[in-house]
C-alpha cells in the first residue's frame, strides 16, 4: 500500500483542506488522503465527522451549499482540479454517487441509467453495451428495467445510482453511504458488487460509510475522520485490528477488560487528536 513518500501512483490527492459553509463554519480543518489508482479506500467516522463534506470538496458541489474549499489543494492525476465545474470532473473520469441514492423518480430504470451517459459522446451501439455491463453487474436492474425508479426498493435504488455512475465510465468513483438504510444481506451485496467492479473493471473507489465494519472489510485503506480531521489511517487490515478502531468504531469492547481498554483508549485518543 502507498504511503506518504509514494505519490506517483495516486489518482486523487488531498491535500491539507479546508472548508467552510456559509464563510463562518469551520467543517474541515486540514484533511489530507490520498487514493491510489485501483484500490479502494474508505473514509471512516460517525454522524457529522465531515465524510460528505470531503467528498464534495473532491466533486466539486460545494458550491450549491454554499460551501468553500479556502485551503489546501486537490489534484487529480497531478492536476489542480479545485476549480472544475462537476460537469468538467466528469469528464476526466470522477463522479460521485451521492448520500441518499438520488434517482429520477418518474424515470424507470433503464432511464434512469441512461441519464449517466449524457456527458459522453457516445454511439448508441457503446451505450447499449456499457448498459448491458451494468445489467451483469446489476441483474436485478435487469429484471426491473422497465419499472418506474421510484416504486422500487432502497436497494435497488442504490443500485440504480451506482449503475447511472457507471454509464459515465469512470475512472474513480465517490460513494457517499452506500450502506445507508439497507438490510445487511443487501449492504453485503452491494459491498460485493464494487468489490467485482473494482477487481473486473479496474474502478477505482473512494467511499464515506458509517458501517466501519463491513467498509474495513472490503477496502484497501482506511481513513479515519473526527470533527473535521483525520485522527487514523491505515492498511484497512491493520485498522480493522487496532484496538482502538475495535472498540471505537466495531463496537468489539470487551466486557471484562473494559475499564483497562478505556484508560488506554482514552490516552491513545488524546495522541491522535493532538
Ligand atoms: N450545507 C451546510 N451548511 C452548514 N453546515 C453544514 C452543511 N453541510 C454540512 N454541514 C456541517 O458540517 C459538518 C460535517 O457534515 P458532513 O455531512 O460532512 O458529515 P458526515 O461525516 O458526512 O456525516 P453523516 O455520517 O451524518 O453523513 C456537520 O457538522 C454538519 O452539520
Ligand atoms: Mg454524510
Amino acid at each position: 500500500m502507498l504511503d506518504g513518500a509514494e505519490t506517483e501512483d495516486s489518482l486523487l490527492e488531498v491535500n491539507n483542506i479546508e472548508v467552510i459553509y456559509n464563510h463562518v463554519i469551520l467543517v474541515l480543518k486540514g484533511v489530507s488522503l490520498k487514493v491510489p489508482k485501483g484500490g479502494i479506500t474508505a473514509l471512516l467516522g460517525g454522524n457529522g465527522a465531515g465524510k460528505t463534506t470531503t467528498l464534495k470538496a473532491v466533486s466539486n458541489l460545494l458550491r450549491s451549499e454554499r460551501g468553500e474549499v479556502t485551503k489546501g489543494s486537490i489534484k487529480y492525476r497531478g492536476e489542480r482540479v479545485q476549480d472544475l465545474v462537476p460537469s468538467e470532473l466528469v469528464k476526466k473520469g470522477v463522479i460521485q454517487v451521492m448520500e441518499g441514492r438520488h434517482c429520477f423518480e418518474h424515470l424507470t430504470v433503464e432511464e434512469n441509467l441512461l441519464t449517466g451517459a449524457y456527458t459522453r459522446r457516445a454511439s448508441r451501439g457503446e451505450i447499449d453495451a456499457d448498459l448491458n455491463m451494468v445489467y451483469d453487474y446489476f441483474p436485478r436492474l435487469k429484471e426491473r428495467r422497465k419499472s418506474q425508479a421510484g416504486y422500487t426498493s432502497g436497494g435497488e435504488q442504490q443500485m440504480v445510482a451506482i449503475g447511472r455512475a457507471l454509464m459515465s465510465r469512470p475512472e474513480m468513483i465517490l460513494l457517499d453511504e452506500p450502506s445507508m438504510g439497507l438490510a445487511p444481506q443487501l449492504v453485503e451485496e452491494i459491498f460485493n458488487i464494487v468489490k467485482s467492479l473494482n477487481e473486473n473493471e479496474g474502478a477505482t473507489f473512494l467511499l464515506a460509510e458509517q458501517n466501519t465494519n463491513v467498509a474495513l472489510r472490503f477496502a484497501h485503506y482506511g481513513y479515519i475522520l473526527e470533527n473535521g480531521r483525520v485522527v487514523m489511517d491505515g492498511p484497512a487490515k491493520e485498522l480493522r485490528e487496532n484496538p482502538d478502531v475495535k472498540e471505537f468504531y466495531l463496537g468489539m469492547s470487551d466486557e471484562g477488560r473494559k475499564s483497562f481498554r478505556d484508560v488506554r483508549s482514552y490516552r491513545r485518543r488524546k495522541r491522535w487528536l493532538s
